[in-house]
């Protein structure tokens, strides 16, 4: 099983992203995670697909991922497979046609990924697990960085692991060094980082370390 970092940009300095996101590919982060926000499914708003693509145009070899949070989630998800997102999240609460949706995406060539609030059970998703590549387990009520973990969630990581040996699972919210290898621990692959990240002194050396734990 591949144990990947996925920074995600929420909490950088917008005004230097760039400069940020390039550090992170370079210190071995394999994934850049884009919290997209609509201000319905969640309150806050963040940015959409022309955003993706101009900071796509500064990193164009990277893996990009969106994680939608937005109701009708397959309203975009041809504008960000477009901008480049090789892996589309929604949330399984955002809509009543997971299945369906999780089809579209295969069908254009972008991995599924399906996202469970704290609040969601296992049993919501168990019948997609078939059509998804990974499924992300929410470890903070989305909308916001910088939130604590919820360690209750990690049940339901154990239980996605027993059930599929070979899933990629996903955590992400109040992810750090004390937090990863619990996560870890429980059966997680996958590890979005904002906060800790985004306030780390030395951008290099916080990635290199989480590497390292992830071994
Ligand atoms: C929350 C987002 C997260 C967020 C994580 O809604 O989905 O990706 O950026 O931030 P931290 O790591 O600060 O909890
Ligand atoms: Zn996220």
């Amino acid at each position: 099983m591949k144990h990947s970092l996925a920074p995600s940009i929420l909490s950088f300095d917008l005004t230097n992203l760039h400069e940020s996101v390039r550090t992170f590919l370079a210190a071995g982060a394999g994934i850049v995670h884009l919290d997209v926000m609509d201000g319905q499914f969640v309150p806050p708003i963040t940015f959409g697909d022309s955003y993706v693509r101009a900071l796509r145009s500064i990193v164009p070899q990277a893996f990009f991922e969106a994680h939608l949070m937005t109701l009708s989630p397959e309203r975009h998800f041809e504008a960000f497979a477009e901008a480049g997102c090789g892996r589309i999240l929604f949330h399984a609460e955002a809509g009543v046609h997971s299945y369906r949706h999780c089809q579209t995406l295969q069908s254009m060539g972008v991995e599924a990924g399906i996202a469970i609030n704290p609040g969601t059970p296992v049993e919501s998703v168990v019948e997609l697990l078939d059509v998804v590549s990974l499924v992300l387990v929410m470890t903070v009520n989305p909308g916001w960085g910088g939130q604590s973990f919820i360690s209750s969630a990690l049940e339901k990581v154990r239980r996605i692991r027993e059930l599929r040996p070979e899933l990629n699972i996903e955590v992400d919210g109040g992810i750090d060094p004390k937090t990863l290898p619990i996560a870890q621990a429980a059966g997680a692959n996958v590890f979005v980082v904002g906060s800790y990240l985004a306030k780390a002194p030395d951008l290099t050396a916080a990635v290199r370390g989480l590497m390292e734990q992830m071994g």
